[in-house]
């Protein structure tokens, strides 16, 4: 059970096996004491290492040594040097701020954030904490969750204007976390289209570290995450912690080394074009942040992480649900069809086991490539004579559902939306629009943007009895300007942006709750906590390569879960690498996410179409494993030339295992892969080969893998308890 002590000065959120420990300084400055293992007690002059005189003279407040202060939310102005977490501009132009101790009250439970996503759940409790600048004016309420069920604590932070006069916040962090010295490897994920969240571990060094977006969305190139692992620290043992913003747009995830080797890990809303005017009584809330620590190492931190998006973020409604097996038009048309093609191809598609039928881009306006018609989202009656009424029931009646794919955020110059709505869109007046993808994009913060969204959505759902709906985003923010703004709040549109497009996402989710709904941003773009509290899926990459996804699946696992991650089996040659895969590779690490094809089953042999039907009743059979397993990774394609990875039911009685070789190796012995999270006093029954070993054999000794010969050769196990 967690619970939240208050004694004397001291704050102590515990649960079975963590605690996070504050205090207030003699001043009543919010002070960091600890976060690790739970702790029985602690003592008030823990506190007192950060008093006294510093030798170089540095500042000091109310005896308080500031540059050395571990500190929960550090401001700017006053004598600690570090970066901080929270900056204004006061009525009076200066930004010095001062947060002394105010109130502090317990609840039970966890209140909402309003217009944000955030993790939610009765059994965890909150401590609310407020401070206040008495010079100013400003108030922060600080809110810290705990969890029954996982080693997170959730933090937010809200704002509160409390002079008589504007102001205006030009930084407003969710999470400052400070810790007593450095030694830790920080973990950052990076990437870039077609290669997103490739794993980087580097050795803290003095100075400022770690991942941050600028472009709008959480991007392609990074995720709005960071994990520090001690250096000896590895998949199974060792410290790690982890912490992830759960928000959708531009981030900042750092870790800092200052002048005495302690380290800060900062991550909130990135402060470049960000600036939110306060009027008097006003608040700003900012995203929330969670923070995880693990003792079983990075697997451990994963693990966490995937629980609490599942118990506590992700869609009730869907998040144990299992999902059609669906096939995308994409990589089976791209833009070139018309009705009778699709129809064809999902008809071929019903009779390979498919369940849903998925049309992508093209369908509407005048698209015959990419440099048109986003925003004229009604049917192309070249290619639908009928429309996507007509389409839709067709598809159906070729016995599986239908689903439609829209990039709702966006508009091409050349549309008759753009020409009926040029102020709508993010551009400066006077500047040449600059076009990525051939495209704009909305300005989504302005309601009239959100309503129009909202009806075309909607409309489209309705017109084709759409069960499902590919939420794309191509492009990110150039030329930052919004006519829906004023020239003082210009500063505001990236987070109004990604404030709007949540409310038009809640809309539509609660209007259409039986609606599967993806996202996707050029693949795994904004692929993120934020996003998965309203869509319980997301497409991982654009590379469908079997090989290329062992990474990209991978590095995504280390916060968020496979059973989120979009993921196809295509065509070889793989339109994204050229290499040649087969097919049951390709399957192996398809099934390992949210399960579906990217092909024109038209062009399949006959042997590889009943081979779809058996990889579609696989897929059933292991729905629920998929959906609530624990996932233990077992070995990295960052590492070496073999990826492998298990997801163990949590009773324990099944798990799925998977392997996959690159590259083929001459005069090569069995390989031993030690399995993790199994019962070791159980015997397993391996269904593909008929063996049976013991748990403790299984883990301890190894699972021995003969690979078949080839590159990209894999082996696909289901493994069931027999007593
Ligand atoms: C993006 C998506 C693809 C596909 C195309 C369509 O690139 O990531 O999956 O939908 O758009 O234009």
């Amino acid at each position: 059970m967690a619970e939240i002590i208050r004694e004397g000065n001291l704050f102590h959120l515990r649960s079975a096996r963590i605690s996070y420990v504050m205090g207030l300084m003699p001043g009543g400055t919010l002070a960091h004491l600890y976060f690790g293992p739970a702790l029985r007690q602690v003592n008030e002059k823990a506190l007192l290492r950060h008093m006294g005189v510093a030798a170089d003279g540095s500042f000091t407040l109310q005896g308080c040594y500031l540059d050395h202060l571990a500190q929960e939310y550090p401001s700017f102005g006053l004598g600690d040097m570090r970066e901080g977490a929270l900056a204004v501009e006061a009525p009076d132009g200066t930004n010095a701020v001062d947060l002394r101790f105010a109130e502090a009250e317990i609840l039970n439970g966890k209140p909402a954030l309003p217009g944000l996503p955030a993790t939610f759940g009765e059994d965890c409790k909150t401590l609310r904490l407020t401070l206040r600048d008495a010079r100013t004016g400003l108030e922060a309420q600080l809110l810290y969750t705990i969890f029954d069920d996982c080693d997170v604590i959730a933090r937010s932070a809200s704002i509160r204007n409390g002079s008589a006069e504007k102001m205006t916040v030009t930084r407003a962090l969710s999470l400052c976390l400070d810790l007593p010295e450095a030694d830790w490897d920080l973990i950052t994920l990076n990437g870039a289209w077609a290669r997103e969240r490739e794993i980087n571990r580097r050795h803290l060094m003095p100075g400022e570290q770690g991942a941050a977006s600028r472009n709008g969305a959480s991007s392609l190139q990074t995720s709005p995450f960071l994990a520090l692992a001690r250096p000896n620290t590895d998949e199974n043992m060792g410290e790690a912690l982890g912490a992830a913003l759960v928000y959708s747009g531009n981030f900042l995830a750092q870790a800092n080394v200052g002048q005495y080797g302690t380290a800060r890990v900062l991550l909130g809303i990135h402060d470049r074009d960000f600036a939110w005017q306060l009027q008097p009584g006003e608040s700003f809330q900012t995203p929330e942040a969670v923070l995880i620590y693990s003792r079983e190492g990075l697997g451990g931190m994963s693990r966490a992480f995937h629980g609490l998006w599942q118990r506590h973020l992700l869609p009730p409604r869907w998040v144990n649900t299992p999902r059609p097996v669906l096939l995308n038009s994409w990589e089976a048309a791209y833009f070139d069809f018309d009705e009778d093609k699709l129809v064809d191809i999902a008809r071929s598609a019903a009779e390979a086991g498919v369940e849903l039928f998925v049309c992508d881009d093209g369908w509407f306006g005048h698209r015959d490539d990419d440099t048109t018609s986003l925003g004229d989202w009604y049917s192309d009656l070249r290619k639908l004579p009928g429309g996507i009424r007509r389409l839709g029931e067709r598809v159906r009646q070729t016995g599986v559902q239908f689903g439609i794919w829209m990039e709702p955020e966006m508009v091409s110059p050349e549309s008759d939306l753009y020409r009926a709505h040029p102020e709508w869109c993010i551009r400066i007046d006077g500047r040449e629009p600059i076009t990525a993808r051939n495209q704009l994009t909305l300005d989504v913060g302005n309601p009239q943007v959100q309503d129009f969204i909202y009806d075309v959505v909607s409309t489209t759902l309705r017109e084709s009895g759409a069960t499902y709906l590919k939420w794309d985003m191509n492009r990110n923010f150039s030329n930052i300007g919004t006519a829906a703004l004023p020239r003082d709040r210009q500063k505001e549109l990236p987070h109004r942006y990604i404030l709007g497009l949540y409310a038009v996402m809640d809309r539509l989710t609660r209007d259409f709750p039986d609606v599967l709904f993806e996202g996707c941003a050029s693949g795994g773009g904004r692929f993120d906590p934020g996003m998965l509290y309203y869509v319980p899926q997301f497409w991982c990459s654009d590379n469908t390569d079997a090989l290329s996804r062992c990474r990209i699946q991978y590095g995504t696992s280390l916060y968020l879960p496979t059973s989120a991650m979009g993921s196809h089996v295509s065509a070889v040659p793989n339109h994204q690498t050229g290499r040649v895969t087969p097919l049951e590779s390709r399957f192996a690490v398809a099934v390992s996410g949210c399960f579906g094809y990217e092909l024109d089953p038209r062009k399949l042999t006959e042997e590889e179409r009943q081979a779809l039907r058996g990889q579609v009743a696989f897929a059933h059979k292991t729905d629920k494993l998929r959906l609530t397993g624990a996932f233990y990774r077992l070995l990295s394609p960052f590492e070496g030339n073999d990826t492998a990875w298990m997801t163990v039911s949590p009773d324990q009685k099944e798990a799925l295992f998977t392997l996959v070789r690159g590259h083929a190796l001459p005069n090569d012995v069995p390989l031993l892969v030690k399995l993790r999270g199994l019962c070791p006093e159980r015997r397993y029954l391996v269904e593909q080969t008929g063996e049976i070993y013991g748990g403790d054999e299984l883990m301890y000794s190894g699972l021995c893998c003969q690979l078949p010969r080839g590159d990209a050769a894999s082996l696909l196990y289901i493994l069931k308890a027999v007593d």
